[in-house]
């Protein structure tokens, strides 16, 4: 694949596409210690046929984004917490796990090196940055990897999601992203590779996604296949689902915190049970690629539930999103720790 060039792109028009960004950085975990670490211009990774990423799955990644300020500033939105859950990924799944200011610094180093293509403040549009961790080297057991490749590319993105602020409609599930007990919590490649098939059959139908119910009764809603679910209760709480298989989103623990600290909400984690929808009089997805996305409609068992509206994002769900990406644009200062520059 060919580089981009940033004077190519048009920072107006951007979905969620790869591009081959002039730099990356990359390090190796071999006899106990990082090494070989450092940017690289190569977007084509060489490694054996009996790495355990290409057979057992043996992969995390994270999804975090830099942000073009008023000003030209670029920053980033909370890095230390994807370098944790990436550490729990990794801890889950037998591998190494970077400590956090080695995994912030790589992610700044990849952000000034391709600076160029963060977009312009202005629209939403942000660089997006794709941590990615695999077991490479030669086992064919079913055991881990002796060795380790680490990575971390960008590209910059408009909405995942089509809608963007305009609300679109979501459908359940027959299908489970994560057991009970099994690696929900882990942003790992398996449960994405489990939600290829559900997410392909949603689409096809027009959904925007679709919504996972929790993998023993099917009664809950657990979360989108690439975001969390929440709602605003006709009594104006901020509600988001609480299972042991659904991924710790940084987006909806900032929601949880600036609803009830910024706006005043009562806001929890709880049980959203899918034959109670008429407790909430709006709803959305929640994530970093997603930002906040409206849930106009949810289908469920063949009947359209709308939440707030199919075509107007609902206000209590605007106000959110205004604090959230004020935040992250710096417009609005943030809670002490959420930013840190990209000098
Ligand atoms: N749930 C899933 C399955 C995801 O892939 C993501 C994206 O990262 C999220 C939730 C949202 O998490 P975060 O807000 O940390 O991006
Ligand atoms: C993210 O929001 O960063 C994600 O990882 C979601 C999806 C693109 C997999």
């Amino acid at each position: 694949m060919a580089k981009v060039k940033a004077e190519d792109i048009d920072f107006n028009d951007l979905g969620f596409d790869y591009m081959d960004l002039p730099y990356r950085y990359q390090a190796y975990w071999r006899d106990g210690k990082w090494q070989d670490a450092g940017l690289v211009e190569d977007s084509d990774i060489h490694i054996s046929e009996s790495s355990t990423v290409l057979h057992y799955g043996q992969s995390d990644f994270e999804g975090m984004k830099a942000y073009r300020t008023k000003n030209g500033d670029i920053q980033l939105f909370r890095p230390d917490q994807n370098a944790a859950r990436m550490q729990r990924s990794c801890e889950r799944l037998l591998m190494p796990k970077m400590p956090t200011d080695m995994f912030v610094d790589a992610v700044k180093q990849v952000v000034k090196a391709n600076a160029d293509f963060v977009p312009p403040y202005g629209n939403g549009a942000t660089l997006y940055i794709r941590p990615i961790m695999m077991g490479v080297g030669g086992v064919i057991g079913v055991h881990p990897a002796d060795e380790y490749l680490f990575r971390i590319f960008a590209m910059p993105v408009g909405n995942y999601f089509k809608g963007g602020l305009t609300p679109t409609n979501f459908t359940t599930s027959e299908y489970d992203r994560a057991a009970h007990k099994g690696t929900g919590q882990s942003k790992v490649g398996g449960n994405y590779a489990a939600s290829l098939m559900p997410g392909e059959q949603a689409h096809k139908r027009g959904f925007s996604d679709c919504v996972y119910l929790d993998p023993v009764h099917h009664k809950k809603i657990e979360e989108v296949g690439s975001a969390n679910f929440f709602g605003i209760t006709q009594d104006n709480k901020f509600v988001t689902p609480k299972s042991p298989s659904i991924l710790p989103s940084i987006t909806k623990y900032s929601l949880l915190y600036l609803a009830k600290n910024e706006l005043g909400m009562e806001a929890e984690e709880g049980d959203v049970y899918i034959d109670d929808l008429d407790r909430f009089k709006e709803a959305g997805a929640c994530g970093t690629a997603a930002v906040i996305s409206p849930i106009g409609g949810l289908e469920h068992n063949g009947k359209m539930h709308v939440f707030y509206s199919e075509t107007e994002v609902g206000p209590v769900t605007r106000k959110l999103y205004d604090l959230l990406t004020g935040i992250q644009f710096g417009d609005i200062e943030g809670p002490e720790g959420w930013i840190q520059k990209v000098e």
